[in-house]
């Protein structure tokens, strides 16, 4: 049994609390912003409401035996406020969060060493809801990927005898870098405000290509293993996808929400830099991404 906190109940902390608690032995404290009564998720199998304590202020909070960041990777200020008050007592904090820089967003805020990095496989998406209410649709599977470890296993364990894929991973930078591969793509329908349907376009393909082969180039710097046939599998994936989807960064901008484009496309350029590895296709994206949607 442990005491979980988690950080931003949206889509991936909704669908994390639903199989928590389908674990049946934890104890569950959803940490919000906005005033929260209800949490409901509709699994594919059933609809799961959440028994939690709901606080909206870190000066609610108390020590904790783990935390679960769910945020979007631009909240990392706000989100970190919770960590004094959760992790009085040593709590490990799982990041899941798309990107490879995990610990690097965080390191300001926690111990490296107790940052547990995780990437997230779950097509879930929250419904406009009521005031106080929160619904999430998850639409497949949830796979976490952590990294080997004392730690990691630890959280594989919090997962035991729930419907979660959840594993830790010796390879674990390979698995995200393939993950930022996919998400690097997501920029092009999110600039042309196009859906997925876009990328079966011969010329756009072919700037996906470049986008995916800089980031395949850079994560090979950074570690990360990858079959020269990788960037054509993420094309023809992408070409593979319903042509009337919307990823989230599209999803985002047509929201006029902020967008994860620098945890994305902007960690290819940033590290390709340290590399010496030139990222101009993921360079040119970010610039007129961060540009159209400037203030
Ligand atoms: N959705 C997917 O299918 C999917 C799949 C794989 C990976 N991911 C990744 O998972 C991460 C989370 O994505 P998501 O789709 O779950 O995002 P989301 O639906 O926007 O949920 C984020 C939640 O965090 C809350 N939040 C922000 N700052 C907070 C703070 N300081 N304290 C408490 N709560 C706070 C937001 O509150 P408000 O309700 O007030 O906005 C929101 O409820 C992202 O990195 C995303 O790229 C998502």
């Amino acid at each position: 049994m442990a005491r979980i906190a988690i950080v931003g109940v949206g889509a991936i902390g909704g669908v994390v609390a639903s199989l928590l608690q389908t674990a049946g032995r934890h104890e569950l404290v959803l940490c919000v912003r906005r005033p929260l009564e209800q949490l409901v998720v509709q699994t594919p199998e059933q609809e799961i409401h959440i028994k939690a304590t709901i606080l909206t202020h870190p000066e609610e909070a108390s020590s904790v035996d783990w935390v679960m960041v769910a945020t979007k990777a631009y909240d990392v200020e706000t989100t970190a406020r919770w960590f004094d008050a959760l992790c009085a007592k040593g709590a490990p904090v799982a990041v899941l969060q798309n990107g490879v820089e995990h610990r690097e967003r965080f390191a300001p805020y926690q111990a490296k060493e107790k940052i547990v990095p995780v990437i997230v496989d779950c097509p879930a998406e929250r419904r406009s809801s009521q005031e106080g209410v929160n619904h999430i649709v998850q639409r497949g599977p949830m796979s976490l990927r952590v990294p080997e470890g004392n730690l990691g296993r630890e959280f594989v364990d919090l997962f035991a005898g729930t419907a979660a894929d959840a594993a830790a991973v010796e390879d674990w930078t390979t698995v995200a870098w393939k993950k930022l591969c996919h998400n690097a793509v997501g920029a092009l329908p999110a600039l042309l405000l196009k859906p997925a349907g876009v990328l079966r376009e011969e010329a756009i393909g072919a700037v996906a290509l470049d986008m995916v082969r800089e980031c395949i180039a850079v994560g090979r710097a950074e570690g990360a293993a990858f079959a020269d046939s990788f960037a054509k599998e993420v094309l023809s994936a992408c070409r593979r996808a319903a042509p009337d989807s919307i990823n989230s960064l599209h999803a985002d901008r047509i929201a006029g929400r902020p967008m994860e484009i620098d945890a994305r496309n902007g960690a290819i350029v940033r590290k390709g830099h340290a590399h010496g590895i030139p990222t101009p296709t993921n360079a040119m994206a970010v610039a007129l991404l961060e540009a159209l949607t400037a203030k």
